[in-house]
């Protein structure tokens, strides 16, 4: 039997990289998963893939975390086609890296708006689902190592990022008496097309951090997804409030 056997989990920014791992992983522990993207087609893709699998396991959601409107229909596809919500992975980011004195304050609103206000929303609407089952809960946000530790150009990344940390002690707080649990995972360098985005330009960065990593090798989507099993399982039943760092030893938060 699966970790997640018996689950429901809805995860966004699930068309690609983590989340996409997350929910591909999610399935083959036996959970149901809905997946949320702006990127519809590539949510169907990866559908596609998992029902081949898994019959009948996944959905596609189209899902703008910043829009409340498609969170709550989102949440209630999820519970018409799946019977009810379990898991809420809070994945969706994006990075806009300049210098703080160029720092453009559209780009900064919207790393903001995605990663710290949706990450907000779609907490608010899925917990209110979780309070109405009351069953209890999980609630796992993608954070990064870089809410721990400055990057360059990362002023409103890795601030975001804090922030989800904070946010995700406060959700723990708060929503331990109905049996809901938040955790954080802060990934390092992880190898998706965020990644590959922001490297393209810098040579020999993958190196250099590969160098600096105890266990050899840069993280891949699947590391970040086992760590989101563990914490959404049974097995995880008495964490809540904390962080995960998932970066093979590159960052070592103590
Ligand atoms: N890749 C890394 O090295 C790394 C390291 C630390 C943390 N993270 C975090 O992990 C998460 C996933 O990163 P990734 O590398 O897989 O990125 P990615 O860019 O490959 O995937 C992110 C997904 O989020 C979706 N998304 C963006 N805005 C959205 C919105 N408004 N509503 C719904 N979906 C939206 C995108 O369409 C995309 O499919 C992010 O929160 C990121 O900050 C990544």
């Amino acid at each position: 039997m699966g970790l997640l056997e018996g689950k429901v989990a809805l995860i966004t920014g699930a068309a690609r990289g983590i989340g996409r791992a997350i929910a591909e992983v999610y399935a083959e522990h036996g959970a149901k998963v809905a997946i949320g993207d702006l990127r519809l087609e590539e949510c169907r893709q990866v559908v596609k893939g998992i029902n081949a699998h898994y019959p009948d396991s996944a959905i596609a959601v189209d899902l703008d975390v910043t829009v409340p409107k498609t969170i709550n229909r989102a949440i209630e596809e999820t519970v018409a086609a799946f019977g009810e919500l379990n898991i809420l992975v809070n994945d969706a980011g994006i990075h806009r890296p300049h210098y703080i004195i160029d720092f453009p304050v559209e780009d900064w609103d919207l790393v903001y708006s995605i990663n710290v206000r949706g990450t907000f929303l779609c907490t608010q609407a899925a917990a209110l689902q979780m309070i109405k089952q009351g069953k209890g809960g999980c609630i796992i946000n993608i954070s990064s190592a870089s809410g721990k530790k400055p990057d360059p150009q990362g002023a409103a990344y890795c601030s975001s990022k804090s922030a989800i940390i904070g946010f995700t002690r406060v959700a723990a707080l708060e929503f331990g008496k109905y049996r809901i649990r938040a955790n954080a995972i802060l990934p390092g360098a992880t190898n998706t097309e965020m990644l590959q985005g922001l490297i393209r330009d810098v040579p020999g960065l993958i190196e250099e951090l590969v160098d600096k990593t105890p266990m050899g090798r840069m993280a891949e989507p699947r590391d970040q997804a086992n760590a989101a099993v563990f914490l959404a399982s049974d097995l995880a039943s008495h964490i809540t409030g904390d962080a995960i760092v998932v970066s093979g030893g590159e960052f070592m938060d103590s």
